[in-house]
């Protein structure tokens, strides 16, 4: 990717952040959104925002529904038997860096998790290790738990837990590399969370994947923070499956559909242990004349479809995978790590001793949340917050957490934040003295005069 953070050139003054804000060449994507009216919305990492085309589509399907009933599904324009392949899936993998045949759009999450450990944690012989980090999400470890016990095992023998650093939450990938080597031959399945919901935390996907695969174990992320939010090779990174939702980044609806990818190689295995419903079946046999079924796979990770789609959420999602396309992964990451460093910087410069950014400042390792540890309690600062203007996710006991989104989100917002979060700790928010320019690790000592959305620098 192409980024020098070291370009970005900016004070703590909110002209600065405009002066920004007119650079950005994304900033008209903001307009295709639906924001909550007069808020500052920095809670993309729960549910995105509707794209604003979202409630278009959603109309045409109901229109459709009413005028033509079942037809719909078989005759054009609508098609809705293949309206996942007609609007979603080259969107959906590219989004995630697949082949289209590698992704689906089905279900939620934690029952794509439950499908997709059927057919991949295959303990066996010595290696039955499933590992873990410490902290997963909590539908992860319920999935994992039941699923397990489901198998006669238990999650205290069979679980092999990467643990936090106490004081920030993140994981050391030394360590887990060192676990690889040193166990590597005991452990059937890698399976974390990636990005980090706690700490906004990106881990190395692709030295995870080799130094796994090395071992002989398959490895798999559930990627709810990840998709929409940091660039993805999963096909090339050799990923055996991931999960994920739309409706965070991908701004597809409250509980909107869930994604799934399933490597090639494994899209051609049989036999495989898989749990099957007719939505799997190869298309031209899923309505089959004689009354005995027999399950022919589809190819690759369609065949762990079950049931038939649901035609209004893909409406309501698929505006915004368009958006994704027009607007491209590398320049929205782009924009995203120019977010987090301003970010880091106001609240380093404005709140020392009061504010603490946990999320790592490599630009490697962050997407768009921002975890912040504060001296005072998070539900009563939201709330605060809240009745303000700015809308962000209170967390554990001493953290709210925000992820200025590049597709809607501006440098003028995670000011405005800011300034308010230095209100609420008396402090002022002093732009003729506070330089942001010093604050963060990545970021410069002195302002060079390049455009900060350059893409001619190195990262
Ligand atoms: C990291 C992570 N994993 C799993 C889930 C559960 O997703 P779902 O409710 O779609 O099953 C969430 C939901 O927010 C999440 O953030």
């Amino acid at each position: 990717m192409n980024l020098d953070l070291s370009t970005l050139e900016f004070d703590a003054s909110p002209l600065c952040a405009a002066r920004l804000d007119a650079l950005d060449p994304l900033r008209h994507f903001r307009d295709r959104f639906a924001l909550p009216p007069d808020t500052t919305y920095l809670c993309g990492n729960c549910l995105g925002p509707p794209a604003r085309a979202a409630e278009g589509y959603v109309q045409e399907v109901l229109a459709s529904w009413s005028r033509k009933g079942f037809r719909a599904h078989f005759t054009s324009p609508e098609n809705w038997l293949s309206y996942e392949a007609q609007h979603l899936t080259a969107f959906m993998a590219a989004i995630v860096g697949a082949e289209p045949h590698e992704t689906t759009l089905m279900n939620s999450l934690s029952v794509n998790l439950h499908l997709l450990l059927v057919s991949f944690y295959r303990p066996e012989g010595r290696r039955r290790l499933i590992l873990v980090e410490d902290g997963a999400f909590p539908s992860d470890q319920f999935v994992i738990d039941s699923h397990l016990r489901l198998r006669g095992l238990e999650s205290e023998t069979t679980l092999l837990r990467l643990e936090r650093a106490p004081d920030t939450g993140l994981l050391d990938e030394v360590e887990l590399q060192r676990v690889l080597e040193a166990r590597g031959d005991e452990i059937a399945l890698v399976l974390l969370g990636n990005t980090c919901f706690r700490t906004g935390q990106v881990l190395d996907i692709a030295a995870i994947c080799a130094a796994a695969h090395e071992q002989g174990c398959m490895v798999a992320f559930d990627l709810a923070h990840a998709v929409g939010n940091v660039e993805l090779e999963l096909h090339r990174w050799g990923v055996d499956f991931a999960v994920w939702c739309t409706y965070k980044y991908l701004n597809g609806g409250p509980g909107s559909l869930g994604g799934c990818f399933v490597h090639e190689r494994h899209g051609r295995e049989v036999p495989l242990q898989r749990l099957e419903g007719w939505w799997g079946n190869e298309p031209s046999s899923r309505f089959p004349g004689a009354l005995r079924a027999t399950f022919r796979p589809a190819e690759g990770a369609a065949a762990w479809q079950l049931s038939s789609p649901p035609i209004v959420a893909m409406a309501a999602l698929r505006p915004s995978l368009g958006i994704f396309a027009d607007a491209g992964m590398s320049a929205i990451r782009r924009k995203s790590l120019l977010l987090g460093a301003y970010g880091i910087s106001l609240i380093d410069t404005w709140l020392p001793g009061l504010c603490r950014v946990l999320t790592p400042r490599e630009p490697s390792r962050r997407g768009c949340q921002l975890t912040v540890a504060v001296k005072a309690d998070p539900r009563e600062l939201q709330t605060w917050l809240i009745e303000r203007g700015v809308v962000c996710d209170a967390f554990g006991v001493d953290k709210i957490r925000i992820a200025p989104a590049p597709l809607y989100n501006t440098f003028s917002d995670v000011h405005r934040f800011v300034t308010r979060l230095a209100e609420y700790f008396g402090r002022t928010a002093d732009s003729s003295t506070a330089r942001t320019a010093s604050a963060p690790s990545p970021m410069p000592q002195r302002a060079k005069p390049l455009s900060p959305f350059s893409n001619t620098h190195k990262e």
